[in-house]
């Protein structure tokens, strides 16, 4: 113990010290700009492409047009004590009938893209089989007015909204459902990719697997064994794989794919080169039935021996399409996992635990830890051979009371916001290959099991008129995105 406390005063590495150097004065790369103007404040990378977030069940409300059938959201909503404040996403914040008004919103951010998704049940109501001829007339407007705004699309397959009618049939405990999104994809795929180029597979498998048939707190609301929850998970990491291949197949050539996973991330708590490779260790280990078999092609020792005889059921084949080839790794960044320090013992790591004061968003879960997304993708990269990022979803959850003339001065969302990008520019500055940021979200919505109580937004939605007021940390995010550089 105690050469460890020695050596961990040793240790802000030159690289790490250097790069804080920068983001507080201004990197080298910015020199010649930082020469004329002392306080401006460091850049991101030319090209860097700047976005927000939202999903379907979250925004879109026309929960019962154009033959979209019903979803296990649909469902989990309705029963009683699920939700918050008891809503549902029916009608949401209508982005289904105003989109128009959504992408000039994103035009005045000056938004280089965004990141949506497309509703399974929308498309096939009933999970597979015979597909609604309009299902996806709607990501046919919405993709050509963004086009058209000048903002790139970038559609996510699958954002939690499985159909009833699979959940029917077993869910993601059978591998069916895998198979049938897979098919799903190579539709969607083959109707769109003549304008949307790039494609996310899953959203968040850790979450929707974890809190949706471990916690029971998400649709379909379960509360499985182990052996099933490894299944599911093992069915979830299929099912991105299949898509891959579906994508390739049935998409235009040059069509780029990958998952938007919630990569949980161990944080160096203090940063010695012992702590930043227990860090690392703890990374993969975290991740084994997700990101890591992925990008591996295998679990991990460690996670077959702790699951023991509730281990996944899988095959060689198998394994093959979990880890095809990705074009790009989504990574959605919020909050880190643990922080840890280096340990002599198996498996090299020891938690720290969150202490009781630690700091919060308006969200309990979302704890301050605004270097994590330094470490996600500096992990991540270190890990596997991934040649872009994206950093899928970040953003934060305030009171935001608006003022009597409907303003929201949210300026705790702007330091977290400030926070959080200083540390993803050391990353960038440190060349770790993050291509792009999607800021969760545009809107305030329908925020899972908090209903609307929770707000996400850079834009305030007064649910009782549908009026879109834009917050003080649009306005921050308007200057990021045009200074290319924090603001
Ligand atoms: C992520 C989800 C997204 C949203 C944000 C706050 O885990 O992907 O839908 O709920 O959290």
């Amino acid at each position: 113990m105690p050469s460890r406390l020695t050596r961990r005063r040793t240790l802000l590495t030159a690289a790490g010290a250097s790069a804080l150097a920068a983001a507080a004065y201004g990197s080298a790369h910015t020199s010649s700009r930082t020469a004329q103007s002392p306080r401006r404040p460091a850049g991101f990378p030319d090209g860097f492409r700047w976005g927000t977030a939202t999903s379907a069940y979250q925004v879109e409300g026309g929960a019962h047009e154009d033959g979209r059938g019903p979803s296990i959201w649909d469902t989990f909503t309705r029963e009683p004590g699920r939700i918050r404040d008891g809503s549902t996403g029916d009608v949401s914040v209508d982005h289904y009938h105003r989109y128009r008004e959504d992408v000039a919103l994103m035009k005045s951010l000056g938004a280089h893209t965004y990141r949506f998704s497309i509703a399974w049940p929308r498309v096939f109501p009933e999970g597979k089989g015979k597909a609604n001829p309009g299902g996806l007339d709607f990501y046919d407007r919405l993709v050509d007015e963004l086009l058209a705004a000048g903002i790139e699309p970038y559609a996510t397959l699958y954002h939690w909204d499985l159909p009833q009618a699979l959940q029917d049939r077993g869910g993601w405990e059978s591998r069916d459902t895998a198979q049938a999104f897979g098919d799903y994809a190579a539709y969607v795929a083959g109707r769109l990719t003549d304008r949307v180029r790039q494609v996310f597979t899953i959203n968040e498998m850790q979450t929707f697997v974890e809190q949706g048939h471990e916690t029971g707190n998400f649709a379909p609301g379960l509360k499985l064994p182990p052996g099933r929850l490894n299944q599911v998970r093992h069915h979830a990491v299929l099912a991105h794989g299949l898509a891959v291949q579906a994508v390739r197949a049935s998409g235009r050539r040059g069509t780029r794919v990958g998952p938007a996973e919630n990569i949980a991330t161990a944080v160096p708590a203090v940063e010695t080169a012992e702590n930043i490779k227990a860090a690392e260790r703890a990374t993969r280990e975290l991740n084994a039935p997700y990101l890591t078999v992925m990008m591996e092609g295998r679990y991990t020792d460690a996670y077959l021996a702790k699951a023991g005889r509730d281990a996944p059921r899988f095959t060689d084949a198998e394994l093959k399409i979990i880890s095809s080839k990705v074009d790009f790794v989504g990574l959605n960044v919020y909050a880190p996992s643990q922080y840890v320090l280096a340990s002599e013992a198996a498996p090299g790591f020891t938690p720290v635990p969150f202490p009781a004061s630690h700091p919060h968003m308006a969200s309990s879960w979302l704890l301050l830890g605004p270097e994590v997304l330094y470490w996600a993708p500096r992990n991540a990269a270190r890990l596997w051979p991934v040649k872009d990022i994206f950093i899928t979803e970040n953003g934060a959850s305030a009171a935001d009371e608006p003022t009597p003339d409907g303003t929201v001065h949210d300026v705790d969302r702007v330091m977290y916001l400030r926070n959080c990008l200083m540390h993803l520019q050391r990353a960038t500055a440190e060349a770790v290959p993050v291509r792009g940021y999607f800021l969760w979200s545009l809107l305030d919505n329908f925020e899972w099991a908090d209903g609307y109580a929770t707000r996400f937004g850079l834009v305030h939605v007064d649910y009782a008129t549908q009026r879109r007021t834009p917050k003080l940390s649009a306005e921050f995010y308007r200057e990021v995105i045009s200074r290319n550089a924090l603001a």
